[in-house]
């Protein structure tokens, strides 16, 4: 293949019970640099027999595992941390070769992919269960106990940082992990399953399967003997996810995306706060679930806050990831058509297109950082996921309003609100239906904070302490002390 990196190699196999392992029917595909559309390397396509294989190997790993001494799982998986470090540099270019996304941005996802193993790690000898004082006759407590094998279901915004996020907790909470990245950036899981493996982490324990939804994901996630699931990506694919897990009664974890609003009042500092807004909706090209996609302006301060909006989107930079300009291509020619489609649509229904809108006339799949001025809150592209460099505008008059606008959609992910007001700022995050608030800023979660959506944007929480709970279930043992013999009767 016409790869000008060497650390890109020329095909890849599924990564099972640490080793590299063809497909039954040896099928591949290609997985391209957004940036110049050229292949970059052939990949492993799996079908369900290699699913049942490698759920089978995570299956046989996962007894070892879960009876290794909690302070070693923990060191074992600190040690992936560290190995991330090292390999940050290779890392990086790879993401950024596959996703599209600059390579400062890829090096930041990295760097907060190690964070997650090492913050993780610390907890792996602290997952305590707690004692119930119920009386003299009966010693009560309960232990915290892995699921088994968790499945994980990646998408391809930010593959690496996403298989930290969910693979570290589910490690040091004793399961092992079946992974299928998005098809788009297969390239960086597979080789952080390699580097788990260098760091200690045992056969089985860390695997990777290529593929696409259909058949790999779905044989995956509908897998009987796979005990949890963890997906991130679109609504309707976590809704069929969601749907097929009933099947088993298999417990998911979903997080969603949004159409999250930030709230601009005539108080905040307007300079600092379109700086914030920019960044929050250009970085990673829009594809990024916790973009600001929505800002809802005061009236009076509109017209001069969207002039500097439109300044700071006006002097981003576009390019290749190698480049490290401040904004990528989108990460496939899919994607890009998606985009397109929104940004005419907006046009349809009556909004202003203030600047941007047109996608570049050359290689890649590059579109311009676009605003959207004059949008009312029932148009499509203030309602729905674009997930792209699109920023839609909406004008208020009351404090009432702004949070009837906020709250008006199906998702609730994150919000934002920006003001002088201490006051305003808390009254406004005690009603704005969200998993995340910022205030007087954006991004401010961090790999130790709990994050989820609330509405459609998902079911449980990612990040934090709070993650382990998707990967851990409470038992409660009872022990008799008494010598009555004297039944408990249910419902007592
Ligand atoms: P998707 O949700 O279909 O894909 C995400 C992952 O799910 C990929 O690994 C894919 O192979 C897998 N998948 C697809 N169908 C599956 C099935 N039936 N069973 C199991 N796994 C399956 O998202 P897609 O089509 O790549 O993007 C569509 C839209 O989703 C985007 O335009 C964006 O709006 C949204 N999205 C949101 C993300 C977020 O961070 N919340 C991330 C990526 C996409
Ligand atoms: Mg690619």
């Amino acid at each position: 293949m016409s790869v000008s990196n060497e650390m890109v190699r020329d095909t890849y196999d599924l990564y099972i019970g640490g080793t590299w392992m063809s497909t039954v029917d040896s099928k591949r595909f290609i997985t391209s640099n957004p940036a110049t559309e050229e292949p970059l390397a052939k990949v492993a396509a799996a079908q369900a027999t290699d699913i049942n294989h490698a759920v089978e190997t995570a299956r046989e790993a996962y007894p070892g595992w879960r009876d290794t001494p909690p302070n070693e799982r923990g060191r074992i998986v600190y040690r992936v941390g560290q190995r991330i470090r090292e390999y940050q540099d290779e890392l990086a270019t790879l993401e950024s070769l596959d996703q599209g996304k600059p390579r400062s941005q890829a090096k930041s996802d990295i760097e907060g992919a190690a964070r997650y193993f090492e913050y993780y790690a610390g907890a792996a000898d602290k997952l305590e269960g707690t004692s119930v004082p119920i009386g003299p006759n009966q010693v009560d407590f309960t232990v915290r106990e892995p699921y088994g094998v968790s499945a994980q279901i990646t998408p391809w915004n930010f593959p690496a940082n996403l298989f930290a996020r969910g693979v570290a907790p589910a490690l040091v909470a004793g399961n092992t992990t079946v992974i299928k990245p998005a098809e788009q950036t297969p390239l960086s899981t597979l080789r952080l399953a390699e580097i788990c493996s260098e760091a200690g982490i045992p056969d089985g324990v860390v695997n990777v399967v290529t593929g696409f939804g259909e058949p790999a994901g779905s044989a995956l996630t509908t897998h009987p003997d796979v005990d949890t699931i963890t997906f991130t990506g679109s609504v309707p694919t976590g809704q069929t996810i969601m749907k097929q897990a009933a099947e088993n009664i298999t417990p998911i974890t979903l997080e969603l995306g949004g159409k999250n609003p930030a709230i601009v009042f005539p108080d905040a500092d307007l300079d600092e706060t379109a700086i914030w807004i920019t960044r929050a909706i250009f970085t990673n090209a829009g594809q990024v679930c916790s973009a600001a996609d929505r800002v809802v302006i005061h009236e009076d301060i509109h017209d001069k806050f969207v002039s500097r909006l439109i300044d700071c989107a006006e002097q981003y930079e576009i390019g290749p990831g190698k480049q490290d300009l401040d904004m990528g291509p989108l990460a496939s020619k899919d994607h890009l058509g998606k985009v397109m489609r929104y940004i005419d649509l907006g046009r349809r229904e009556g909004a202003t297109l203030a600047t941007g809108g047109k996608a570049l006339d050359q290689d890649g799949h590059f579109v311009e950082p676009t605003v959207f001025t004059g949008v009312k809150n029932d148009m499509r592209i203030a309602q729905e996921e674009i997930f792209g460099p699109v920023l839609t505008v909406i004008p208020f008059s009351t404090e009432a309003e702004a949070l009837e606008i906020a709250n008006d959609v199906e998702y609730g992910l994150v919000g934002g609100i920006f003001t002088a007001s201490v006051k305003r700022a808390h009254r406004l995050a005690q009603r704005l239906e969200a998993g995340n608030v910022y205030i007087n800023k954006w991004f401010g979660d961090t790999y130790q904070t709990p994050f989820g959506g609330y509405k459609k944007s998902g079911i449980g929480r990612e990040k934090g302490l709070d993650a382990l709970e998707s990967y851990l279930q409470t038992k409660n043992i009872a022990v008799n002390l008494s010598d009555s013999g004297e039944g408990d009767l249910p419902g007592a």
